[in-house]
């Protein structure tokens, strides 16, 4: 029998943006075998996706709570291990805790839930249980990000003085425009989405990414969002003043109203000795800035990347390697978790992320409505 963990997919079907990058993601290197899943709420159209992508669909259900059963009901060591959550946001909690209450596993999409009660209840389940929770920041995969943390945590840019982040992406932009579409979409109805769609969906990378890179919190925000439009309940666009500590000071700015912008997310951090900065859409290259020196350029792959960096790279320096490797990193290090093997808390985000994401979210929006004041974190 293959040594392969066993992974179960629900949501992420033929018809979703995210389901594909997990699946490359996972065979990456090896370390699972797709074995189940609910795809869609469809169980005809799951039936045919698990066709169509050549997967037995025996171990095919119609919903989460058949699909439990039926594993339930197999002796342990046939049983899926782990369940990735890859459905619209409003499921990710019942999902989430009906799997880890059952004994799975779970690889879950961010936003970790819908609340920030949501995302403690989670928590306090998964510390009794203990069961491996990953959540996909899926760009803290990346080697250049995982190299620029490693930099700053070993002092090479001095204390932290200065950060920015900023998330930009467009697509909302003719949605936003159009009655019919701005209240048919998933991601800007409040029931299926959240309380926020701009920070619930991509500021909440910018915070994490953050967060991930500095080793530092963010103590306290001020945010101004906006909506567009005032049948819009949802926030599209938004700029973030953050405090980490009484010197410690930046700016988080997150929109999807940025016209023409793809996935133009950057994390730039400056210290008191030299500077980092990198770019999603160049995911390749770190740059560190010195004073009185060229702009230095750090690629995957060479000698003087950190273990945890050169271990998300496959191949010898120039092959470049994008948003697919990131997620396989994630997963290569949940592997690594699940089997009981050494790894470092860096490979992967999880339930602490998710948390604190839930609660910049539910903060953002209380600053925002309160208008415009600080508040703790
Ligand atoms: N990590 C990232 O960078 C990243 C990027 C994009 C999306 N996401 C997250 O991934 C999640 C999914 O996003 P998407 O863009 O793929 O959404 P999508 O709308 O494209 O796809 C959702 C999928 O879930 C399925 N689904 C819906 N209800 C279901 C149910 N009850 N049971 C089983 N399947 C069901 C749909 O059929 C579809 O296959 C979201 O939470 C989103 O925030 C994360």
């Amino acid at each position: 029998m293959s040594n392969k963990i066993k992974w179960g997919v629900l949501g992420g079907g033929g018809d979703s943006l995210i389901g594909i990058l997990h699946r490359i993601a996972a065979s990456m290197f090896d370390a699972y075998q797709l074995t189940g899943g609910v795809f869609n709420p469809d169980v005809t159209i799951s039936l045919d996706f698990a066709k169509e992508i050549g997967i037995p669909t025996d171990r095919i259900h119609a919903n989460l709570d058949e699909i439990i059963a039926a594993e339930l009901a197999l002796p342990e060591k046939e049983r899926i291990q782990v369940f990735s959550v890859l459905t619209p946001n409003f499921l990710h909690f019942p999902m989430a805790k009906q799997l880890l209450e059952a004994g799975f596993h779970v690889i879950c999409e961010k936003p970790m839930t819908m609340t920030y009660d949501e995302a403690l209840e989670l928590q306090s389940i998964q510390q009794k249980n203990k069961n491996i929770f990953a959540l996909t920041h899926t760009y803290t995969g990346y080697p250049m990000v995982r190299q620029m943390k490693e930099m700053i945590a070993n002092g090479e840019i001095g204390a932290i003085q200065k950060v920015d982040v900023q998330y930009y992406q467009g697509w909302i932009n003719p949605i936003i425009h159009d009655k019919d579409q701005r209240s048919s979409t998933w991601r800007l109805n409040p029931k299926k989405s959240g309380i926020s769609c701009c920070m619930g969906d991509i500021g909440v990378h910018a915070y994490q990414m953050l967060e991930f890179v500095t080793g530092k919190k963010i103590k306290s925000i001020l945010a101004d969002l906006n909506h567009l439009y005032e049948d819009n309940q949802m926030d599209i666009d938004g700029t973030i003043l953050l405090r980490l500590d009484e010197y410690v000071k930046g700016v988080l700015r997150a929109s999807q109203i940025a016209t023409g912008e793809e996935n133009n997310f950057t994390v730039a951090v400056y210290g008191k000795k030299a500077s980092l900065k990198w770019e999603q859409e160049n995911p390749n290259y770190l740059y560190l800035l010195e004073e009185e020196k060229p702009l230095q350029v750090l690629k995957p792959g060479h000698s003087y990347n950190s273990a945890l960096s050169l271990d998300g790279t496959k191949l010898p320096p120039g092959h470049p390697e994008g948003i697919f490797d990131a997620m396989g990193n994630i997963y290569k290090g949940v592997a690594k978790a699940i089997r009981g093997e050494q790894f470092n808390e860096g490979e992967f985000p999880g339930m602490q992320d998710g948390v604190r994401g839930m609660n910049f979210i539910e903060k953002a929006i209380q600053s925002h409505h309160d208008g415009n004041a600080w508040v703790t974190l």
